[in-house]
C-alpha cells in the first residue's frame, strides 16, 4: 500500500496541464488550455484543461477528472498504478506502508527483473544502432523491410551479433546477477547468450515495461526456429500479453476497434502507416486473458488473416472463444500469398485501409460462406457444416445477437430458420447444463470431503424426530439474502482497498471475495451480482477494488447502485434483528468498524452455504433410505451431524442463534 503521505504529496504536486500535456497537445484558450480529446475521435478541440481547478474535461464525451483520474482513464491503470506513474513523473519517492516480507521480496524481484530487461534492451539497441556490424546486418535488414528510424526506436528494435557470451559478460560486469539473466531467458541453460545473430523485437507490458523479447533469425536455410521468444517469468505472463498493446491502446479506444494480426512485423508495418490500433498474439493462439485485455478498451475485434493461410479453418475455431466473451468479431482475408505487412507495402495505406474496411466480414457469416463453398454438392458435409455453425452461434451470450445470426445464416445456408433456432437452443441449453453439472460436482466434492472427515465418528442412532427434515432445513428468506448481499457489496465498495490484516497485506476485498466465491453465482440481486463478479475480475487483473471504478462505471445501474450504497448513511435492515434473532454487533460508525463488519458479514455468508449443504444432504438422506440403502443413509447422517455442528458454531460466533423454520 502507498502511504497516505505519498498520496497527498502526489495530489499536491501533479499539475493537470503537465500530466495531460504529455499525451495531448494543448493550446491556450483564455485562462484554460484546449486540445483534441484523447478519449474520442474529434476534429475540433473540446477537451478543456483548467490549471486553476487542476481538472480536465471533455465537453464532447464528458470524460475527465483530476490528474490521477486522467492517468487512470487514459492509461487504463488501477489507482495505485496511476499513483506510481505520477510519482515517477515528478520524482516523488513512494513510501509504502508495511507489507509482508514475502510481498516485499516479490516486488523487489520483479523490479530487478525489469531493470535487467531494460539493460538488455539498451544493449540490443546499441548493437543495432552503434556497431558497424549491427548497422550493416541488423539495421540494413530493417531498412530493407522499410522500417523507419522512428518506429525502430519507438518499438525498441535491436540486434544481437553471433558472439557466445558478449551480452552475459557485459551484464555481469555491470553488476547484474546471473540468476536473473537465466530467469529472464537472456542466458541459456548452457550459460551462453540465448539470442544470437538475430534481429530483436521488444515485448512490452500494457504499461510499457519490458517483459520479454523475440529474436528473428536472419540467415536462411538453418534448422533453427525463425523466432526465438523469451520464456515466461515472474514478469512475463504470455497468456495476458499482446505484442504492441502498449502502443495501440489509445488508438484502440479511439477507433473503438482492435485489429489482430499474426506477426510482429505486421504490427510494425501497420503502425508505421498510421494504423495504430493493432496488436499480435505473438506466436501463441489467442487466450481468454488476451481477449479480456482487449475488452477493457473495445468490444470490437477485426482479425486479418494471410491470404494463403492453410490453417484458416483451425484459426476460425479459436474465434469461438472470442464470441463467448461477447465480443463482435470481424474477419478479413487478404489476397492469396499476402500478409498484412507485404500487402500494405504493395498497395499503399489508402488502398489497404479501404480493403480491410470493405472486405471485413462478420465472423459467423464468413465461416458459413467458407464452409459452404467447401461443402458444395455434398449433403453430409453440409449437415456437418450446419452443426459447426450452430455451435458457434450458441456461444454468443447475447440472445438478440444470436437470433440475428440465426436469421442471416438460414438465408445464406438455405436452411429453414426454425430448424436452426431449435438446434441453437438445444446446444445453448446443453452448455448451461454442463456448467450446472460442474457446479454441482463441486458441491458433491465438498460433501464427500466432509464424509471422509467424519469416518469413524460414533453417532447415536437417530430418533424418528431427529430424522424429520423440518427440524433441520432452513431457508433464509428473500429479504434476508438480499440484505446480506447488499451488506457485502457495501463493504466491498466502501472498504475494498483497506487492509484487513496489516501483516499479510490482505485487503478487505480479497478477504470477502475469497470467502463468498462459492455462493456468488446465487446472488439474488442481479446488480450486486454484477458488481461482485466484476470485483473478481479486478483482482484477477491485480487491480484494486476501488470505489472510484464503480462510481464512474459505464453501466448506469452499477454506477447508481454504488452511489446509493456509498452515500446513504449506513443502516441496518429493519428486519435484520427479527430474521436473525441477534443483537446488532456494531454501535460505532461503520468506518470505525469495517473489520468487524466484514468478518461477521462473511460469516453470515458462510453460514448460508452451510445451510444449503444441510438441505442438500438432507435430501440425500431421504433418498438413501427410500432406496433401502441404510448404510449410506447412516453415513450421510453422520455428515449431517458435522454440518449441524459447524452451523451451530458459526451461528454462535455471529452472536446469536439461527432461527429454523
Ligand atoms: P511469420 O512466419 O508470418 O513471421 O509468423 P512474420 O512475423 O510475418 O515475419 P517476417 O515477415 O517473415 O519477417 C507469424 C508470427 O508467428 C510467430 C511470431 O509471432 C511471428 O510474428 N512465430 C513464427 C514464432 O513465434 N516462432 C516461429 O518460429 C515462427
Ligand atoms: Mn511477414
Amino acid at each position: 500500500m502507498i502511504s497516505q503521505k505519498t498520496v497527498q504529496e502526489i495530489i499536491e504536486t501533479a499539475k493537470i496541464e503537465e500530466v495531460v500535456g504529455d499525451f495531448v497537445s494543448l493550446k491556450r484558450a483564455g485562462v484554460n488550455l484546449k486540445g483534441l480529446c484523447p478519449f474520442h475521435n474529434e476534429k475540433t478541440p473540446s477537451f478543456v484543461v483548467s490549471p486553476s481547478k487542476n481538472l480536465c474535461k471533455c465537453f464532447g464525451c464528458g470524460k475527465g477528472g483530476d490528474p490521477i483520474q486522467f492517468i487512470r482513464e487514459h492509461e487504463n491503470m488501477s489507482y495505485p498504478e496511476a499513483l506510481r506513474f505520477l510519482a515517477n513523473k515528478y520524482g516523488i519517492k513512494v513510501e509504502e506502508t508495511e507489507t509482508s516480507e514475502e510481498q516485499r521480496q516479490e516486488r523487489q524481484l520483479a523490479d530487478s527483473l525489469y531493470i535487467v530487461n531494460e539493460f538488455a534492451l539498451k544493449h540490443f539497441q546499441e548493437q543495432l544502432l552503434e556497431t558497424d556490424y549491427g548497422k550493416s546486418i541488423g539495421l540494413g535488414y530493417f531498412k530493407e523491410r522499410g522500417f523507419r528510424q522512428e518506429i525502430i526506436k519507438k518499438f525498441g528494435l535491436g540486434f544481437t551479433p553471433n558472439t557466445r557470451q558478449d551480452f552475459k559478460t557485459k551484464a555481469l560486469n555491470a553488476g547484474y546477477k546471473e540468476e536473473h539473466l537465466s530467469k529472464l531467458g537472456l542466458v541459456s541453460k548452457a550459460g551462453n547468450d540465448f539470442f544470437r545473430n538475430r534481429v530483436m523485437f521488444t515485448i512490452h507490458s500494457l504499461t510499457g515495461k519490458v517483459v520479454g523479447f523475440a529474436g528473428r533469425i536472419l540467415v536462411k536455410g538453418t534448422k533453427a526456429p525463425k523466432y526465438l521468444n523469451s520464456p515466461e517469468s515472474e514478469i512475463y505472463n504470455k497468456s495476458k500479453t499482446l505484442y504492441g498493446a502498449y502502443f495501440a491502446k489509445t488508438a484502440i479506444r479511439k477507433n473503438d476497434e482492435c485489429i489482430m494480426v499474426e506477426g510482429y512485423t505486421d504490427v510494425l508495418s501497420l503502425h508505421q502507416a498510421g494504423i495504430e490500433h493493432v496488436v499480435a498474439s505473438s506466436g501463441t493462439s489467442l487466450t481468454e486473458g488476451q481477449i479480456r485485455l482487449i475488452k477493457r478498451y473495445t468490444p470490437n475485434m477485426k482479425f486479418i488473416y494471410d491470404g494463403d493461410a492453410a490453417g484458416i479453418k483451425a484459426a476460425l475455431r479459436g474465434l469461438d472463444l472470442v464470441l463467448e466473451q461477447d465480443m463482435n468479431v470481424k474477419v478479413v482475408l487478404l489476397p492469396e500469398g499476402e500478409d498484412p505487412d507485404s500487402y500494405l507495402k504493395k498497395v499503399g495505406t489508402t488502398v489497404f485501409k479501404e480493403y480491410i474496411d470493405k472486405e471485413a466480414k462478420d465472423f459467423i457469416l464468413f465461416k458459413t460462406q467458407l464452409l459452404l463453398e467447401e461443402a458444395a454438392g455434398d449433403p453430409i458435409k453440409k449437415a456437418n457444416l450446419i452443426k459447426d455453425i450452430v455451435e458457434s452461434i450458441a456461444k454468443i451470450p447475447d440472445p438478440i445477437k444470436r437470433s440475428v445470426f440465426v436469421k442471416e445464416c438460414s438465408t445464406v445456408m438455405d436452411v429453414e430458420e426454425q430448424i436452426l433456432v431449435n438446434e441453437v437452443n438445444k446446444i445453448f441449453n446443453r452448455n448451461i447444463q454442463k456448467k450446472r453439472l460442474q457446479k454441482s460436482a463441486k458441491i458433491n466434492q465438498s460433501l464427500q470431503a466432509l464424509a471422509e472427515d467424519v469416518q469413524g465418528i460414533e453417532v447415536p442412532f437417530p430418533t424418528e424426530e431427529e430424522f424429520s427434515t423440518k427440524t433441520i432445513v432452513s431457508k433464509p428468506s428473500r429479504s434476508g439474502n438480499e440484505f446480506q448481499e447488499k451488506d457485502i457489496i457495501r463493504l466491498l465498495l466502501e472498504f475494498g482497498e483497506e487492509l484487513m490484516d496489516k501483516e499479510e497485506a490482505l485487503t478487505v476485498a480479497h478477504y470477502i471475495l475469497a470467502n463468498v466465491e462459492e455462493v456468488v453465482e446465487d446472488f439474488e440481486n442481479p446488480v450486486y451480482k454484477k458488481i461482485a463478479l466484476e470485483c473478481y475480475e479486478l483482482l484477477g487483473q491485480e487491480k484494486a477494488v476501488a470505489r472510484q471504478h464503480f462510481i464512474q462505471h459505464q453501466d448506469e445501474e452499477i454506477k447508481q447502485t454504488t452511489l446509493n450504497l456509498l452515500s446513504s448513511p449506513y443502516e441496518y435492515s429493519p428486519n435484520w434483528e427479527k430474521i436473525h434473532d441477534q443483537p446488532l454487533q456494531t454501535q460505532k460508525k461503520p468506518e470505525d468498524n469495517f473489520i468487524n463488519d466484514t468478518l461477521s458479514s462473511v460469516n453470515r455468508f458462510k453460514l448460508k452455504s452451510i445451510i444449503k449443504l444441510c438441505a442438500q444432504n438432507q435430501e440425500r438422506i431421504k433418498e438413501a433410505f427410500s432406496e433401502g440403502d441404510e448404510i449410506k443413509g447412516f453415513q450421510l447422517m453422520k455428515v449431517q451431524q458435522v454440518l449441524n455442528e459447524k452451523r451451530k458454531i458459526m451461528a454462535e460466533q455471529l452472536g446469536g442463534t439461527v432461527v429454523l423454520k
